[in-house]
């Protein structure tokens, strides 16, 4: 096995600056459950990095992004409401059903391509607010970048907002890897480009990824209360302080309040408070670029390998032929998305992901792996 994988980004090691914020934090002792001055000063960055001013950015630290997902919806939708998100969605696919199981709050699957939800989605669910039968659609989950590793444009995501404000619902963002995607869509400035696909965007809840992006085990759910809709907002006059102490009442109950949060701090400040976000990302993207131009290159060549989605952010999809995945993944390691894709041979689908470390000779040693087998 190659010393990096392919399996996923969080495969990879914390990044070394992350590291050494958290052995940086020292030996003093400190209030906990975030009454510390690292615990502010995150709040502040994640507040300063979307343009915010610290009250229009209410942030809690979680110590993985399913904590984030379900904290967020649930702290506002009630068991008789909904969500509509993805089929592939992680809340739907991958959280072992924590929002249903846990808070009672029911997802709706509707239709994705290549992972993307259509803004059309409003118009099938709005009528089921007035059905007393059927969960009330209160909120669209968006996932960026999409668990297919695609990406939502920014005047894609602006037009869910503009639906959303429309029709009273929330517009929540699984930003796992929104670092990436923020990264992808304006690479000359991807503090803009964040901006725009969350706070202009009119999301109201997201997550804010850390752990996929060289953290070693903190994701932040953030929500714009300027984005919600009055229903959540407990009456206009709920200040700052209020919404807060409800999320993170939440957040107890929830088992994922941590209480020496500033080690959850510090690696917010280390990835967030400088640009190793920004380089970590960009890393990831171009090296899942490399890959895709040398896969492209050989699926001209071979008929059974092809690249399924487009390729916008730092993962790969590919459709292999069978007989290679088990040496492919003993020498490289990665995950298999579907035992049995689509096409006349069904040949199975694996899931490559670069991360922050990924090398350049990384990526060729995999691609001539394949070409290795692509040529018998
Ligand atoms: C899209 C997406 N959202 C959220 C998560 C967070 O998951 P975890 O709870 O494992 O940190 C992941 C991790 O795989 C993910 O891919």
């Amino acid at each position: 096995m190659s010393q990096r994988m392919f399996a996923s980004d969080n495969s990879a090691p914390a990044s070394p600056e992350v590291i050494q914020a958290m052995a940086e934090v020292g030996s003093a002792h400190r209030y906990s459950y975030g009454a510390d001055e690292l615990s502010f000063q995150a709040q502040q960055t994640v507040a300063d990095l979307l343009g915010l001013k610290p009250d229009d950015a209410i942030s809690v630290l979680v110590p993985n992004g399913t904590g984030a997902n379900v904290l967020g919806l649930s702290s506002f939708l009630r068991p008789w409401d909904g969500v509509i998100g993805s089929p592939e969605s992680h809340i739907t696919e991958d959280e072992c059903g924590a929002l249903e199981g846990l808070r009672g709050v029911k997802i709706y699957h509707a239709p994705s391509k290549n992972g993307k939800l259509s803004v059309d989605i409003y118009d099938t669910y709005l009528p089921w607010a007035t059905n007393l039968h059927r969960n009330n659609p209160r909120a669209v989950s968006l996932t960026q970048t999409t668990e297919l590793g695609t990406r939502y444009s920014i005047e894609e995501l602006a037009d869910f907002g503009r639906r959303a404000r429309d029709s009273s619902m929330i517009l929540h963002l699984d930003g796992a890897r929104i670092a990436n995607a923020a990264v992808a869509t304006n690479p000359e400035d991807p503090r803009a480009a964040l901006r725009a696909m969350t706070r202009d965007a009119g999301v109201g809840i997201m997550s804010l990824g850390a752990t996929k992006n060289g953290g070693l085990s903190c994701d932040i759910l953030v929500v714009l209360p300027q984005n919600l809709p009055d229903w959540a907002l407990e009456g206009d006059s709920a200040p700052w302080s209020v919404l807060k102490l409800k999320i993170q009442r939440s957040q107890k109950q929830g088992l994922s309040l941590f209480s020496k949060n500033r080690y959850l701090a510090a690696q917010v400040l280390a990835l967030y408070g400088t640009d190793l976000w920004v380089h970590n990302a960009a890393n990831a993207n171009t090296q899942a670029a490399r890959l895709e131009r040398g896969l492209r290159d050989l699926e001209a060549k071979h008929l059974r390998i092809r690249v399924m989605y487009p390729v916008q952010a730092n993962g790969v999809w590919l459709q292999m032929p069978g007989e290679w995945v088990k040496s492919l993944q003993e020498e490289f390691g990665f995950y298999l998305w579907e035992p049995e894709g689509p096409g006349p041979f069904k040949d199975p689908v694996a899931r490559l992901m670069t991360s922050w470390d990924t090398e350049e000779a990384d990526v060729d040693r995999l691609l001539e792996g394949i070409r290795k087998r692509a040529q018998g």
